[in-house]
């Protein structure tokens, strides 16, 4: 089967066998068929954070387990458990039109709810990680269900459990996701608030317009244009690895982060090495965002891969910074 339809980056690959699996009896189904015929399992939400280099052997497993279930109702909040195969994007919409806060910052993030967890996806000053309460999951192993708190997860910047000591080891089914009846507003990122005043009022619904039209003026979109976002985490430099940049770039805007950290902006970066809006065959970085690299159409993930490579190699050359991909290379 053609992984096409089923990565972002809309990338010709094919997977030996593909299992879509809508409940958690069928993923066990799906593990107990690739282990008694010695198959590797490779699981796949939405495809929005990865970029394929070569066909898969054994079974890609899709699981598209529906479903928001309220759990608990507390003065406060309300926990939801959101099936993993929940469209991301659904929910938020969902939150927000029940005046539900803590995700309508991350409005119009592609990929499934199960995915969320695995990056900790974030934007606009806010990350998945501060309103996720439990993940359930199956362990491949074992098939056993596993669950894993908040602190189990050891949530980072783009990063968690699920992408290093357990990857892929475990299988997401549910998150269980808390979100407020008094919402507070996250609104220092760049210039979320002066977007936020376009729309009138301050509220979630003007806060989800005001991400989607930021959003909407960088990032391509999928279905017209092949791309998984930010291809590169934002590096951590030293301070005074820092000082001595913005000497010579005092245009640089890195955000601090500790006293002797700061992040400095990818984009930014790839912009300053000359990358911006360029196009190398098929493939290419975005015009609007340098953090994107895009398929124009026949790409293949090889190609996309040279591309990064040669980006790292000169952000390297130029600012002695290592960019480490975001995206998930396989
Ligand atoms: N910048 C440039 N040139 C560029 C792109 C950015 O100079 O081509 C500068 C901007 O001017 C700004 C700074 O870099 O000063 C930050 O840019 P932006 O607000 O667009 O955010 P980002 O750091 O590039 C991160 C996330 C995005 C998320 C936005 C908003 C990562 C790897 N990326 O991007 O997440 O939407 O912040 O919060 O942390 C994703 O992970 O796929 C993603 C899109």
């Amino acid at each position: 089967i053609s992984l096409k339809p089923f990565n972002t980056f809309g990338i010709e690959a094919k997977a030996e066998y593909f299992a879509r699996a809508n409940t958690i009896e069928k993923i066990l189904y799906s593990i107990n068929f690739a282990s008694y015929n010695k198959l590797p399992i490779l699981i796949i939400g939405g495809g929005s954070n990865i970029l394929l280099t070569r066909n898969i052997e054994g079974v890609v497993v899709n699981p598209t387990i529906q479903g928001i279930q309220l759990q608990r109702d507390k003065p406060d909040s309300y926990i939801f458990r959101v099936g993993a195969g929940v469209v991301w994007d659904k929910f938020v919409e969902f939150a927000v039109q029940n005046n539900l806060g803590g995700v309508e910052n991350l409005s119009h993030i592609p990929g499934c709810v199960g995915a969320a967890p695995i990056q900790n996806i974030g934007a606009y000053g806010v990350e998945a990680k501060d309103t996720i309460v439990k993940v359930e999951g199956i362990d491949i192993a074992s098939r056993k269900t596993v669950e894993f708190t908040n602190a189990d997860c050891k949530f980072g910047y783009r990063d968690s459990v699920f992408k290093n000591e357990l990857k892929g080891k475990v299988i997401i089914t549910y998150v269980w996701i808390e979100l407020s009846k008094k919402p507070q507003f996250v609104l220092d990122y760049g210039n979320l608030v002066d977007e936020v005043k376009k729309y009138g009022d301050t509220n979630l619904q003007n806060i989800r317009k005001a991400v989607i039209a930021i959003r909407s003026s960088k990032l391509p979109d999928p279905v017209e244009i092949g791309n998984a976002g930010s291809f590169f985490k934002n590096p951590v430099v030293s301070a005074s690895k820092y000082e001595s940049l913005a000497a010579e770039y005092p245009d640089i805007r890195g955000f601090h982060i500790s006293d002797d950290e700061y992040k400095v902006p990818a984009g930014w970066l790839i912009e300053k090495a000359g990358w911006k809006g360029k196009r190398l065959g098929n493939c290419g970085v975005h015009d609007k965002q340098a953090l994107v690299l895009v398929n124009f159409g026949g790409a293949s993930g090889i190609e996309i891969h040279e591309l990064a490579q040669k980006i790292q190699q000169s952000v390297k050359e130029k600012f002695g910074i290592h960019l480490e991909p975001e995206v998930n290379v396989l």
